[in-house]
């Protein structure tokens, strides 16, 4: 249910993410109508700049290159509900000040009720400052909802995250916060519980005996780009596989959950994800690009230490100690830098039973999370013809092919529109938090060369614009990749 009366506010309104998916998100959600009626949109950053300045800012990523009359004025409309306000996020008095904006935009409402949604598009390192702030100084305590948005990262390993949720937790109740993987606000994550719980096809064939091995595999075809101070704090493993393949990982392999509720869907994963044991030093293959094709390598980058060792790419296989998938290879890979981008999950059956045909390839149920969203099954027919010979072929629904009218909608539009509704099924509970901490926390300790872990790797090079280390073909056969 959407609630009339709303203001949100979006914390780091000057920042990037602010720019590139927040405000367009939020403006995709207005134009179709599906933003609460009244709404009000408050930014809120350091940065001094008066309406006009930040208008621009707001807007400045949504597309409309034909000046398309329609799209204009929508968007004069969606600055005409947006306002800025700046402050600091450690001080009471602007948040003070924060407060009074807020209620001045609230004393027009002909009912009582008031809602907040804060929306915290900052760096990790104000975070619990601010929500503090936002409890003490502007949050609604009578006949309305406050509720909060926040980003990872939520810490860098067990211990920090811990830290960081527990005073999160001091200011804000479970069911108040929100906390943001924008993988699962992605159309063919949402799609995974669909495609096995409603086909009893696979669902038949979704275990151990019928699966050799998955990937879930994310390439990016850039390099840091001067983000690559925040990078190297954080390396690849923490970037990508901990939360968003992880997030893909834990829907893929979940129990049916008993409903669509919320709490049901999340208590499934957290039983599949305690049974992940945490990552062997062994299952691991690391790789840091260098320079070629033309591109910087990694160390290239001036917000890069010199002799970093921070990898941005990894491979790591997991594995699941329960009944249904015990023994079966889960092989996370992500890298920056390399040939193309593309997000898919990619599953290998077994052999069929030799007998009757001989070498003939295997079923594989790919899922292309992006670009071009698609599911497709390679399997084996027969050749057309008069002879009876076995050739691989495909199944194939691609999205853009089979609902040619459809509009995919945008990861955070999703996930901002759930928000408002109060529907925590697409986000990060906290036990989830932990337990995806822990598979993780001891080769992030060893990467990083901490006392106690063994000799700390390095990562091996591969070019800029390559398919990743040379090294990978192998990685994956070893762990019955055909
Ligand atoms: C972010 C990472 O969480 O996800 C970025 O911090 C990465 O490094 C991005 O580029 C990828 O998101 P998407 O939606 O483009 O796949």
């Amino acid at each position: 249910e959407l609630k009339d009366n709303t203001i949100i506010i979006v914390l780091g309104a000057s920042g990037d993410l602010a720019k590139k998916k927040t405000f367009p998100a939020l403006f995709g959600l207005y134009r179709q109508g599906f933003l609460p009626r009244d709404v009000k949109i408050v930014g809120y950053a350091r940065t001094k700049m008066d309406q006009e300045e930040f208008h621009k800012r707001q807007t400045s990523y949504i597309k409309n290159p034909n000046e398309e009359p329609e799209l204009t004025k929508s968007i004069e409309e969606f600055k005409a509900i947006s306002t800025y306000v700046s402050g600091g996020y450690e001080d009471g008095e602007s948040f003070d000040n924060l407060n009074r904006h807020l209620d001045e935009i609230e004393s027009a409402y002909q009912s009582k009720e008031r809602n907040r949604l804060f929306y915290l598009a900052l760096p990790p390192s104000v975070f619990i400052p601010v929500a503090k702030n936002l409890k003490e100084h502007c949050y609604i305590f009578r006949s309305g909802v406050n509720r909060i948005i926040i980003e990872k990262p939520f810490g860098k390993d067990t211990a920090s995250a811990k830290e960081l949720l527990e005073s999160v937790k001091e200011h804000w109740k479970e069911d108040e916060t929100f906390r943001i993987d924008h993988y699962l606000g992605k159309e063919m994550v949402k799609n995974i519980l669909v495609l096995r719980f409603a086909n009893v096809t696979m669902n038949a064939a979704w275990d151990k005996n019928h699966i050799s091995n998955v990937q879930i595999t994310f390439k990016e075809p850039f390099g840091t780009e001067g983000r690559g101070g925040y990078f190297d704090e954080f390396g690849i493993i923490r970037d990508i596989l901990q939360n968003h393949l992880l997030q893909v990982l834990s829907i893929l392999t979940m129990e049916r959950p008993v409903s669509f509720a919320a709490e049901d869907i999340r208590d499934e994963k957290v039983k599949v994800l305690r049974a992940i044991a945490p990552i062997e030093q062994s299952d691991c293959l690391l790789g840091q690009y260098v320079a070629a094709n033309g591109k910087p390598g990694y160390l290239d980058d001036d917000t890069v230490p010199p002799n970093s060792v921070c990898p941005t790419f990894a491979a790591c296989t997991l594995w699941i100690q329960n009944p249904r998938w015990e023994g079966v290879p889960f092989i996370l890979k992500a890298g920056k830098a390399l040939n193309e981008a593309k997000v898919e999950v990619r599953i290998q059956f077994k052999d069929v039973t030799q007998g009757i045909f001989k070498d003939i390839a295997r079923n594989e149920l790919v899922i292309r999370i992006q670009p071009s969203e698609a599911v497709y099954l390679k399997m084996n027919a027969k050749t057309p013809g008069l002879y009876t010979r076995a050739m691989p072929t495909e199944m194939d629904l691609t999205y853009k092919r089979r609902f040619t009218d459809a509009k995919i909608p945008e990861a955070y539009e999703a996930l901002i529109l759930d928000a408002l509704r109060g529907d925590h099924s697409n986000f990060v509970r906290h036990d989830e938090l932990d337990i995806a901490w822990k598979i993780f926390t001891p080769i992030l300790h060893w990467i990083e060369g901490r006392p106690g872990y063994g000799n700390r790797p390095r990562p091996v090079p591969y070019p800029y614009g390559s398919r990743g280390p040379k090294e990978l073909g192998e990685f994956i056969e070893k762990f019955g990749y055909k």
